[in-house]
């Protein structure tokens, strides 16, 4: 079973405060988005990556991604100014319509097995999105005082890499870009032209790089992989 994946890698990494795009850190002397890129390029079901990128960087990205040794790379797009504006670029560069991936460029953690659960589910129900039970408690509130205890048994953390049909995703994103709609994440613009989207139990490690205490996690995320 066969898919493309598109990666969004032009974000700012504000949050991160490390003065350089995010996706350019070295986690044991590689770049953050070398990590996440290796995943694809291991996995023989991937027969193409788009990279979305910001204009400013794609030499240094070029650069790495020669470096590395990452060969699958089909496209290199221009990003936007929302993560959604970015993925849609990338939609637009796939070739081989049947099942693609959107996953974030700083999550670095994601395994082929768990790929490989998505795309089944993907290919049967249209979408397919990897999430994890959430642990915490979480209450809704106002102006700092809680108005509500949200029932957590309902609840799901959700994460990337989200699979669909390609014809459906590029649906959604067009109507979201004719309704001026910006959702947090992709299957959201599915959800809301009706599509049924399939949640896939995920792993908890399989954290997106945001703060800088995410670095910590990272790290022992890597040492772990090479113990066992
Ligand atoms: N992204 C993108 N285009 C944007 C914004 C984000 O391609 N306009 C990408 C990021 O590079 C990242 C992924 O989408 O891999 C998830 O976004 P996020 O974690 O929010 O990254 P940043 O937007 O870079 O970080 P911040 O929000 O802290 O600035
Ligand atoms: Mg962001």
């Amino acid at each position: 079973m066969m898919y493309e994946v598109v990666i969004p890698a032009a974000g700012q990494g504000k949050r991160m405060k490390a003065g350089v795009n995010k996706q350019l850190i070295e986690l044991q002397n590689e770049p953050l988005i070398v990590h996440t890129l290796k995943v694809f390029e291991n996995d023989e079901w991937c027969r193409g990556i788009i990279v979305v990128i910001n204009e400013a960087e794609r030499t240094q990205f070029e650069q790495l991604f020669s470096r590395f040794h990452i060969k699958k790379i089909t496209a290199i797009v221009s990003g936007g100014k929302e993560r959604q504006h970015s993925v849609y670029n990338g939609l637009k560069a796939v070739k081989n319509g049947d099942i693609v991936l959107i996953h974030d460029g700083a999550r670095p953690f994601v395994t082929i097995e768990h790929i490989h659960e998505l795309v089944k589910e993907a290919k049967e129900h249209g979408a397919a999105i990897p999430a994890v039970r959430v642990k915490d408690t979480i209450k809704k509130a106002r102006d700092q005082f809680v108005e509500e205890t949200v029932e957590r048994s309902s609840l799901w953390a959700v994460q990337t890499p989200q699979a669909f049909h390609v014809s459906l995703v590029l649906r959604a994103h067009e109507q979201a870009q004719k309704d001026g709609y910006i959702g947090t994440d992709d299957a959201s613009l599915v959800e809301r032209i009706g599509g049924k989207v399939k949640i896939v139990e995920g792993d908890y490690r399989n954290i997106k790089l945001t703060t800088p205490d995410d670095l910590l996690f990272a790290e022992a995320i890597l040492s772990s992989w090479v113990i066992s």
